[in-house]
This record gives C-alpha cells, structure tokens and sequence, in this order.
C-alpha cells in the first residue's frame, strides 16, 4: 500500500479530524487515572514477555508493555516495572536484583492467552512458565530459560535499574539490559531481516484492549543535501 497521503508535498498543511482540545493537568489526577491516560495515550505498545529465575530455581514469566529496544551499540532493552497498590516488589524485578539476568520473550499473536494469564498476581513460589503450559528452553549465556513458543528471545544481562517516584503505587523502577544473545525463529529471518508478517507480535492498547499489526505501508526519509 502507499502511504495514507502520497499527494502530501513539504510545506503543504494538513486537516486533522478534531477542532478542540482538552487541557490534562496528569498532576490533578488519581494515580489511577494517570496510569490510563498513559497506557490509553502511548499506543500500540511492544510486549516484553519477560523471564526470570530466583536465587532458588523458581521460574517466572510475565509480560511488560512500558518496553522499547533504547540502544544497538551495546544493544539494549528498557522495560519499566510498577509498584502495584498494595507496595510488594514484583517477582521479576526480585528475581533480576537476584541474578543480574532476564530473557526478553516476544509475545505472538498464537501465544497472547498465556502471555496474559501470566500477569496474574501467582505466589513466588509459583513456576508461572509451567502455570500457563509453556515450555522452557535453555538459554546460551543467561541462566533463565527462554519460552521455546515466543518466535524470538533476547538473553540479557543487567546494566542498571533506575528508580522513579518514591516508591509509593504508581511509582517505577527502570529495568536497562544488555541483550548477550537472541534467537528468532529462522522462518522469520532472512537475510538479516525479521518478516513482521511471519513474526505476528502482538501490541498492547489501553485498558484490556490489544491489537494486530494491520495495514502497513513503507515511506521513505528524504534525503536532504546541504
Ligand atoms: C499486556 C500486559 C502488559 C503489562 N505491562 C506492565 C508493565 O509495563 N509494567 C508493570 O509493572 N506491569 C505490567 N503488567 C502487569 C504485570 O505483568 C503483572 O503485575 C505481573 O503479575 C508481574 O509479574 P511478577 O510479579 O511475576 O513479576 C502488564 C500486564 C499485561 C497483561
């Protein structure tokens, strides 16, 4: 497909399909309603699948949507876990303060259901990759297993974490990591390219809303001579 206006030429103005606008102090609001504004506002978002062991052996999976690639040179991950209502650490953020080592899953279309049963509120105790039917896969250069399901998996390596807020509900703790190594699914990957129709992730929308990757068209930067 072309893109959506081919007839748009540098300089000409663009009609957009809205007249007024709604002022949001995100201050003035709950932490509640600020937490929707975000996950309603910054959409479609990637979906970290993100796997752990502890320090005894338990693994845990559980997927992230505050997650971006941040760095190719080293290449690097950044996923954000919350502090939920009632203040406990989460087991993946435990579990990487206790290892220094997590694998970034991809989380496809034919794997949604159990990516989501996973953010389930399980006990520490619980193997959630066991929980949901999935199934471990040995990692090269991490201690956490990967999930042989995913088309794609990052081994990673702590960096650092960064602290936001005061640790209060709401308030976050930045995950960076280094990706050691990774895997995709060959039929995904050729010649150096991932066929994002193959490769069928899935995007998180806001409240219980998700998307598929749709209509897609290619546009190119222009070159600008000095
Ligand atoms: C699609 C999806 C995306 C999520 N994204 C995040 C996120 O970015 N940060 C976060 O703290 N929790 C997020 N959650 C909630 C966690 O997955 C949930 O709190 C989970 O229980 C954490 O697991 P753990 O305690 O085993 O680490 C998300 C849940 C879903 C279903």
């Amino acid at each position: 497909m072309t893109s959506p206006h081919p007839e748009w030429k540098p300089g000409s103005k663009i009609t957009t399909p809205f007249s007024d606008v709604t002022g949001v102090d995100l201050a003035e609001l709950s932490q509640k309603e600020r937490y929707k504004f975000l996950i309603g506002a910054i959409v479609p978002r990637p979906i970290a699948f993100v796997s752990t062991i502890s320090r005894d052996g338990v693994v845990n999976v559980a997927p992230f949507s505050f997650f971006s690639g941040v760095s190719s040179s080293p290449p690097s991950v950044v996923f954000s876990v919350g502090t939920p209502p009632d203040g406990r650490e989460k087991d993946t953020l435990a579990n990487i303060k206790e290892t220094q080592e997590f694998v970034v899953n991809s989380a496809n279309e034919w794997m949604i259901e159990p990516v989501v049963h996973c953010a389930g509120d399980f006990l520490k105790e619980i193997n959630e990759m066991e929980e949901a039917g999935l199934t471990p896969a040995p990692s090269t250069r991490v201690s956490p297993p990967r999930v042989a399901e995913s088309a794609m998996q990052m081994e990673c390596k702590l960096t650092q974490t960064v602290s936001l807020g005061d640790g209060g509900p709401g308030s976050s703790t930045l995950v960076i990591g280094e990706i050691v190594y990774a895997h995709i699914a060959s039929d995904c990957y050729e010649k150096g390219r991932i066929d994002f129709s193959k490769y069928r992730t899935v995007g998180r929308l806001g409240g219980l809303s998700y998307g598929l990757i749709g209509e897609t068209f290619t546009l190119a930067v222009p070159k600008v001579s000095e």
